[in-house]
């Protein structure tokens, strides 16, 4: 009988009779049909996140069968159990909104059941950050796997991927250019299979800073989700789970201050996601962390993108897999990154690196001396705006538009912009700055992917492609555009977003790193006094009601404040 089922709960289920408690987990056990042998080896647990509402999930079953075979071929028994599975395009309001219900799931399952580790089953945008949030408290020896990128599709001879072609190409059609038969045609052609979204969108930006941070075995983040390497790769894993089991190599070891500096080096490197630092950010304050965005700020001046993966370049997820993978990243930023960080292997990231197999002549994965972009992918922004940050993702925006400053065209909500953004006389011009307030993390609520706002339909039939946009809401990774995310704190939370009206005048200026409200300050003043907390914040039960007491700002990851480590010991990476 494993140690783990029979030191389970010691002093919890026991009341009084350990004896009794022992007898009856084993009836139960046995109950699945499983002999005294086969019990007596490390119980490895896998996290089943598929459902049939995650189309990113749906080669879940065969990577669970790969890491069952893995783990049994290490003399371990794989338990696979069921945990919350979320897809971006199935979750109301939004899939953030749910990501620390999925972490707290992760957390207390992996803690009340028996297990020596566990495999998490990664994927879809959400997945792997509340999987790694929920390891991180549990701290149980932990692995990640992932589904793994899409292949691309392809309508009428262009290659297609999700989902910065349907950003595209719906740009199209609202523009007239793409008629009603043939968006419904494109619909179909462009998430061809399963897996995540294959452009460098958040699930392949997760992915690829999970494996930097040495949670996943190396190589694992771009392998495309049909690819039989993805297999291999579950199966290698299970394999590893047992010995992780054995060693005792908790989470804790791996994901450290080392390593997320690591993570979010890459993050810049690959030119990643905005809402990879939202989820740095909340993983790091599992482990009693805060992260320094100037610090962050500062490792995109030195570390160019080299990826040349949509939205900032051209490629998709299969092709830096044929290139490479991560590895080749790594060794282009060797000198940038802190290699005595340790993997899941047992080794260092700087081993890890050593041992990768040499390079070969590819177009996908850039030389420092030739990036896709010199500045890194994302710039910290601050200013009377944005007083704890904001950031935009420069390596995605219209250069001409970095210095910029316009007349602000505000909406107050959501529900404001679908209702005025394509009135005929809304009175906007290409040069104007689209202000979106309360769409933060309180605000829709779960700070929706809402910032990438659509051109207005006038200016959009003009033929006007990209205007600075501003919010308190996040914005697909997946997206392009010049648009200024995560202004902290929120409208909703009473920022000075809050108190933009129309016309006023915005500066931005993404080289000096600052976003300003041209309003003297005791304009200002006099609006803060006339805000007013909005009335929907104000809910009466249920997980919403938790939500709203709990979540933090974006520069806290939106984590629930209680489920963050506290006493933080004040570090920052
Ligand atoms: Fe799941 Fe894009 S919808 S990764
Ligand atoms: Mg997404």
């Amino acid at each position: 009988m494993s140690d783990k089922i029979k030191g389970m709960r010691k002093g919890l289920a026991n009341y009084g009779d350990a004896g009794f408690s022992l007898f009856l987990r084993k009836a139960f056990i046995k109950a699945m049909g499983y002999s005294d042998k086969a019990l007596d080896r490390p119980i490895i647990g896998i996290t089943n996140t598929y459902s049939g509402y995650n189309a990113c999930h749906r080669n879940v079953p065969e990577l669970i069968e790969a890491i069952k075979r893995g783990v049994l071929m290490a003399g371990g028994l794989p338990i696979d159990f069921p945990i919350i599975s979320m897809h971006e395009a199935f979750s109301h309001p939004t899939s953030m909104f749910t990501r620390n219900l999925m972490s707290m799931d992760a957390e207390e399952m992996i803690r009340a059941q028996p297990m020596d580790a566990v495999v998490l089953i990664g994927g879809c945008d959400k997945t792997v950050p509340a999987l790694l949030m929920g390891a991180a408290s549990a701290d149980v020896p932990a692995i990640l796997t992932v589904t793994g990128p899409m292949i691309t599709g392809s309508h009428k001879g262009e290659r297609l991927g999700a989902c910065t072609d349907c950003r595209r190409l719906w740009g199209q059609h609202r523009a007239g250019t793409i008629d009603e038969q043939e968006i419904e045609e494109i619909s179909g052609k462009l998430a061809p299979g399963p897996g995540t979204c294959m452009v460098m969108g958040t699930a392949s930006t997760m992915a690829l800073v999970s494996e930097a941070m040495g949670m996943m075995l190396p190589g694992g983040a771009a392998i495309p989700a049909v690819h039989a390497d993805r297999l291999r790769h579950a199966e290698a894993t299970g394999e590893r789970a047992v010995e992780i089991a054995r060693e005792g190599l908790k989470p804790t070891s791996v994901m450290t201050e080392a390593s997320l500096r690591n993570a979010l080096r890459v993050l810049q490197a690959v030119g990643g996601s905005t809402n990879g630092v939202v989820h740095l950010a909340a993983i790091a304050g599992r482990l009693g962390l805060d992260i320094d965005m100037q610090e962050f700020d500062r490792m995109g001046t030195e570390t160019p993108v080299l990826v040349d993966l949509k939205p900032s370049g051209q490629g998709y997820m299969e092709d830096l897999h044929k290139a490479g993978g991560l590895q080749v990243v790594l060794k282009n930023i060797a000198h940038l990154l802190e290699k005595d960080a340790l993997t899941i292997t047992g080794r260092t990231l700087g081993e890890e690196i050593e041992a990768a197999p040499p390079s070969w002549p590819q177009n996908v994965v850039r030389p420092l001396s030739d990036p896709i972009h010199s500045g890194g992918g994302i710039r910290v922004l601050r200013g009377n705006l944005a007083p704890n940050g904001a950031i935009i993702k420069q390596a995605a925006a219209t250069p001409e538009l970095l210095k910029h400053r316009g007349r602000a065209v505000v909406f107050t909500s959501l529900q404001d912009m679908a209702e005025r953004l394509d009135l005929p006389d809304l009175d906007v011009r290409a040069d104007d700055v689209l202000v979106l307030q309360n769409a933060g993390p309180k605000g829709a609520p779960g700070m929706p992917e809402a910032g990438y706002l659509p051109i207005p339909k006038k200016l959009a039939a003009q033929g006007v492609k990209d205007m600075v946009r501003i919010s308190d809401a996040r914005m697909s990774g997946t997206a392009f555009g010049s648009i200024v995310l995560h202004i902290s704190p929120e409208a909703a939370d009473g920022g000075p977003l809050a108190l933009v009206r129309d016309g006023d005048m915005i500066e931005l200026n993404v080289e000096a790193g600052s976003i300003r409200l041209d309003v003297p300050e005791d304009e200002l003043q006099r609006r803060a006094k006339e805000w007013n907390m909005p009335e929907f914040v104000d809910i009466e039960r249920g997980y919403r009601r938790l939500y709203f007491q709990q979540v933090l700002q974006a520069e806290h990851g939106c984590d629930f404040d209680f489920l963050r480590k506290y006493p933080l010991n004040n570090k920052t990476l």
